[in-house]
């Protein structure tokens, strides 16, 4: 069991892991500190400077929460005058350079920079003579699953990170400077071009709303299912609206894949509802494909089985199939069909 640690924070008393950061100890705890660039799943790095608080003692300092270790007896203050100055003009600046349609964007409500800003409260006057430029820089929609605006992007590097750390892929850093700041490519070509694998991790660790799908729809209720795409079977849960799947996230709780998803399992799932889906049996007559009932294929098919048995027959199991299907199909091949011509699409 990990050492335990006794603080206080916000003169309330708090338990905490040894290693723990007063971040995450406060955020366990229920105390919100403001945070944007820390995400429980990767290194930090404190680049958006908001969750700085103050160690109260001898010498009282401020200090970045999210890389800093609690200690015993240590006494932490959240929300003191100095530090909320500090956090509003960190938050000013960085929303100075920040879209702020909120309503026409996909985050709007679930958006961290909003939750920052309803907390710390900004200076509208300030924030208009912050206001460095007015024009808009191009959204990168060359990719087929989502779009990436760095008009809406706080540079918190959280899609930077989750691309190196969990998916160690490295298709996208930082580029450029100074206020030319922005994540991009390798030599800031447009994502379509990078070796990025449209997981589409970076876009749910996305704070704000610069990384999002593409036609995104916010479902009214959802579904805990298993991907289908292969037999790894990660936990998905599946979005629907007006019965129309609308979206796919990765289910945090299942042991399989801890709320990750690949490129199949996250956008793969528009076939359901697409209009040229296969919804009855087709059977080729003079060359045509023609929709025939469910009995009348079967019959078809059993009809050529039984006149294909012994070594004529193979059969190929699906990777997309259950362990019972395969079994079944293997079942069937030796069995039904007299043959061990039986292989399976993951040994190609
Ligand atoms: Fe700590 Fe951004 S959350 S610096």
């Amino acid at each position: 069991m990990a050492d335990k640690i006794e603080l206080t924070i916000n003169s309330q008393s708090v338990k905490a892991d040894k290693g723990m950061t007063i971040l995450d100890a406060a955020l366990k705890k229920g105390i919100y500190i403001p945070h944007l660039c820390h995400h429980r799943e990767l290194e930090p790095v404190g680049a958006c400077r908001l969750c700085q608080v103050e160690i109260a003692g001898k010498w009282t300092k401020t200090v970045i929460s999210c890389k800093t270790e609690v200690q015993d007896g240590m006494v932490v203050r959240t929300e003191t005058p100095e530090i909320n100055k500090m956090r509003q003009i960190a938050l000013e600046l960085l929303i100075a350079d920040h879209d702020t349609d909120c309503l026409a964007c996909a985050q709007n409500t679930k958006c961290a920079l909003q939750r920052v800003a309803d907390h710390v409260g900004i200076n509208k006057e300030r924030l208009q003579r912050l206001k460095p430029r007015e024009e808009k820089l191009p959204i990168d929609d060359s990719n087929p699953f989502f779009n990436f605006d760095p008009n809406r992007c706080v540079l918190c590097g959280i899609c930077v990170r989750t691309c190196d750390e969990l998916q160690n892929i490295q298709a996208i850093d930082y580029a450029y400077r100074g206020l030319e700041t922005k994540i991009a490519g390798f030599g800031d070509r447009l994502r379509i071009e990078s070796n990025c694998e449209s997981c589409g991790e970076c876009i749910v660790r996305c704070p704000v709303g610069a990384l999002t799908e593409k036609d995104y729809q916010r479902p009214t209720h959802q579904v805990k299912t298993v991907c289908s795409f292969c037999g790894c079977g990660c936990g998905l849960i599946l979005g629907a609206r007006d019965n129309q799947l609308v979206s796919a996230r990765g289910d945090v709780s299942s042991k399989a894949n801890k709320g990750r998803l690949c490129v199949k399992g996250r956008f793969g799932y528009k076939f359901v509802n697409h209009p040229d889906r296969l919804t009855s049996p087709l059977v080729k007559r003079n060359g045509e494909f023609v929709k025939v009932e469910w009995d009348e294929a079967l019959d078809l098919v059993a009809g050529a089985f039984s006149k294909s048995k012994g070594e004529k027959f193979a059969a190929i199991a699906s990777a997309k199939a259950t362990n019972e299907d395969n079994y079944v199909l293997q079942k069937f091949t030796r069995a039904v069909m007299g043959t061990n011509n039986i292989d399976h699409c993951a040994r190609l």
